[in-house]
């Protein structure tokens, strides 16, 4: 019924400021998405229920980081004429959809899930994984399918769940009906976007190594975490040939730098193959990179800091754009839940056929 339109989910967990990370995996290419006019509804959900399947003991987090996590979107250029951002638990036919759903999976497939095994060993997990945590993957598809989603932009990462979504809606439809929409996932295109690394060359950016350059963070404070960001160890001298592989601020200049920022920044080079050959030949500081990517940076961040200072001036306006996409987000699943239970032939009361079998058989 949904079929023909085009239709994107997707958000994230509210544990924290987002961070550029997040912003090259994922949520530059929504603003892309939204502005390309491609897609008939866009959804952005910021998951507060998800984030309390393994922060139980820690719900204070979660209820700071919802309103973090709406500046960031709404900062990089999430329109909410265009998009609906909605907080996951104010969905309450989420949870429901995710209890019918329970019985199509089994737990070994949850067990095979790369994201849930890498999670849990992550957490240390072992065998104390709470069951909330462990079916977060079919969570996670009662937030696709509720909004007939067909593109789920998101990161490498959550590549295992839109698998999983795929497959729930396989099996829904094969026993109950065509009624489920099948997602797409899609992708960074751009290689370096899929993992940034953290300024310290570690492979993930996280919280709790404060390797993090946040959207939220101010000018000063980007440049001091570039200035000192990881590089080639080795490349001690400037005369020193560098290495490229797992430099940190070169993997950064592929994930953002343009050819036009050579011509404004640094016209000695046309573009980055050039700057990367004089790095590997030697004679090119560390320094003089780092300065380049931070005037990088600082363009493609400033917007971004200047429409968050807007909107922390207006608060209220935030909260009231919150409420409005959860009660939108929430009429459209509730749709989808008269959907699921009458292919399940479970909507008793809104069925006239179930009153008459009834009675015929008594
Ligand atoms: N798992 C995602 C994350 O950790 C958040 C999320 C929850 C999500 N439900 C989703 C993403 C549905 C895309 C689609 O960031």
């Amino acid at each position: 019924m949904e079929n023909k339109k085009k239709i994107i989910l997707t958000g994230d967990r509210p544990t924290g400021k987002l961070h550029v990370g997040h912003y090259a995996g994922s949520l530059k290419r929504r603003v892309e998405l939204q502005d390309s006019g491609e897609f008939n509804q866009i959804f952005i959900m910021i998951a507060d229920a998800q984030a309390l399947t393994d922060n139980a003991d820690n719900p204070a987090k979660i209820r700071e980081s919802i309103m973090e996590v709406a500046l960031d979107y709404l900062s990089i250029g999430i329109d909410p004429a265009k998009s609906t951002i909605f907080i996951q638990s104010h969905v309450s036919e989420l949870t429901e959809l995710s209890f019918y759903y329970m019985n199509l999976v089994t737990v070994s497939r949850l067990q095979r899930n790369p994201t849930v095994k890498a999670e849990i060993q992550m957490r240390n997990f072992e065998t104390s994984i709470p069951v909330g945590f462990f079916t977060y993957p079919i969570s996670q598809a009662a937030d696709i399918t509720a909004f007939h989603a067909t593109t789920v932009p998101v990161g490498e990462d959550q590549a295992p769940m839109i698998e999983q979504t795929r497959e729930i809606v396989h099996k829904f439809n094969s026993v109950y009906g065509e009624t489920l929409t099948e997602p797409q996932i899609l992708l960074p295109d751009n290689e370096a976007c899929l993992r940034l690394p953290g300024t310290d060359g570690k492979a993930k950016m996280s919280k709790s190594l404060g390797n993090c350059i946040y959207l939220s963070d101010t000018e000063e404070d980007v440049r001091k975490k570039i200035m000192s960001m990881f590089t080639d160890p080795d490349h001690i001298r400037v005369q020193d040939p560098g290495k490229l592989e797992g430099n940190t601020v070169f993997t950064y200049l592929d994930a953002f730098s343009k050819e036009g920022h050579f011509a404004e920044y640094l016209p000695e080079y046309a573009n980055l193959d050039e700057l990367k050959e004089h790095y590997k030949r030697g004679g090119l500081g560390d320094v003089k990179v780092k300065k380049f990517l931070n005037s990088v940076m600082q363009e493609e961040l400033s917007p971004i800091r200047a429409r968050r200072a807007e909107y922390e001036k207006n608060i209220e306006g935030v909260y009231e754009i919150l409420r409005e996409g959860s009660r939108a987000a929430k009429e459209m699943a509730a749709e989808t839940l008269r959907e699921v239970k009458h292919a399940m032939r479970i909507d008793y009361f809104e069925d006239a056929a179930f009153l008459a079998e009834q009675k015929g058989r008594f």
